[in-house]
């Protein structure tokens, strides 16, 4: 954000795909006005040369004043250098404002430059108790109209969503952001499919070449059905195994983070969840849960310590609308 004189001038944000940078974008705007103000950013401006110059550069060229840097960049290509030449340019630099929120909200992109990996969101729809799926595994009508909307709108602000085979096979899910206005803020879809299970006419492979679908498996996995969702616009994207066979949680991340994703969302089901889980790599829970309990069983995420304690809710404190 650009501020003269009291004044916005100017606001940018990060495009779509990470280029342009918030700072071309507000510069854009203000033009001429940007001459003698104060720039406010979240992340200290870049430093190296991308597809537009660096930002520092062109804050620096449009004469503004002083710089108010929430947080300094780790990306080694930067790493106190935009600061720098801001600072040789002659502009005040003030660091450190609202660090933690910046902290926050810059998280999946810290983590991906910082650790090689991107911010994982656990949403998870459970009954009161602990359920995510009926017993024959439906689990699209845990929770209601709401929390659903809520769930898309989660959607819309992740770079992709990640779900097992269990779960292409179990609801053949769509993962596309269906709310009003946000439909192309939908995400990257993803599977976890070490045997290439998901079949040639799920939704997500009949949809592919309107959102992309990359599938994570491994490099021993059948070529001719590799070449078949190629040809229906499917990525495949290959990484090693755990020492059960399945696809390592920790390579998945490392694989994800190098394709540029910094937030992805795992959206069920319990089998996967667990594994994030356990290899420590769930960072946010987003966990819904509907006031009901299921009067029929149904399947509980386990096998991480997770929903182990108060799922046998007596029958007179449970809801009376078992789905
Ligand atoms: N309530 C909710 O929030 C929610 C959300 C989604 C789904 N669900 C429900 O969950 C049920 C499906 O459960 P699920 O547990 O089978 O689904 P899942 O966790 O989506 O898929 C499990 C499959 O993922 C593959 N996988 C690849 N790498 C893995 C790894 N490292 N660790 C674990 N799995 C790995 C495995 O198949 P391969 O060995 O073939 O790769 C595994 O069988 C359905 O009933 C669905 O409706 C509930």
């Amino acid at each position: 954000m650009l501020v003269r004189e009291g004044s916005i001038v100017g606001r940018g944000w990060t495009q779509k795909g990470g280029r342009p940078h918030a700072e071309t974008e507000a510069l854009a705007r203000a033009g001429e006005r940007a001459r003698g103000a104060t720039a406010y950013v979240s992340l200290e401006p870049c430093a190296h040369r991308g597809a537009t110059g660096p930002c520092s550069e062109a804050l620096i060229k449009a004469g503004i004043a002083r710089a108010v840097i929430a947080l300094e960049d780790p990306d080694p290509r930067v790493n106190g250098q935009g600061i720098a030449r801001l600072h040789a340019a002659g502009a005040v630099v003030t660091t450190g404002l609202c660090r933690k929120l910046a902290e926050e909200l810059n998280l999946g992109f810290l983590l991906r430059v910082t650790l090689g990996r991107p911010l994982f969101t656990l949403k998870l729809a459970t009954s009161l108790d602990g359920r995510i799926a009926t017993r024959s595994g439906d689990s699209k009508w845990i929770t209601g109209e709401q929390a659903r909307a809520r769930a898309h709108l989660l959607r819309a602000t992740h770079d992709a969503v990640l779900v097992g085979s269990g779960t292409v096979l179990a609801d053949d899910p769509d993962l596309r952001c269906r709310l009003p206005g946000l439909a192309d803020r939908s995400p990257v879809r993803l599977v976890a499919d070490t045997r290439l299970r998901t079949p040639a006419d799920a939704r997500l492979v009949r949809t592919a070449g309107e959102t992309p679908t990359w599938i994570l498996t491994t490099p021993h996995a059948d070529p001719a059905k590799r070449a078949l969702l190629a040809d229906a616009g499917v990525e495949t994207i290959d990484v090693g195994t755990d020492n059960q066979g399945r696809l390592d949680p920790v390579a998945m991340a490392g694989a994800l983070a190098a394709r540029g994703l910094t937030r992805v969302m795992l959206e069920g089901g319990g089998t996967l969840a667990a594994a994030f889980l356990r290899a420590n790599l769930i960072d946010r829970l987003a966990w819904f849960t509907a006031p009901k309990r299921r009067r029929d069983g149904g399947r509980r995420l386990t096998g991480a310590g997770v929903g182990q304690r108060r799922t046998d809710i007596p029958a007179q404190q449970g809801g009376a609308n078992g789905e």
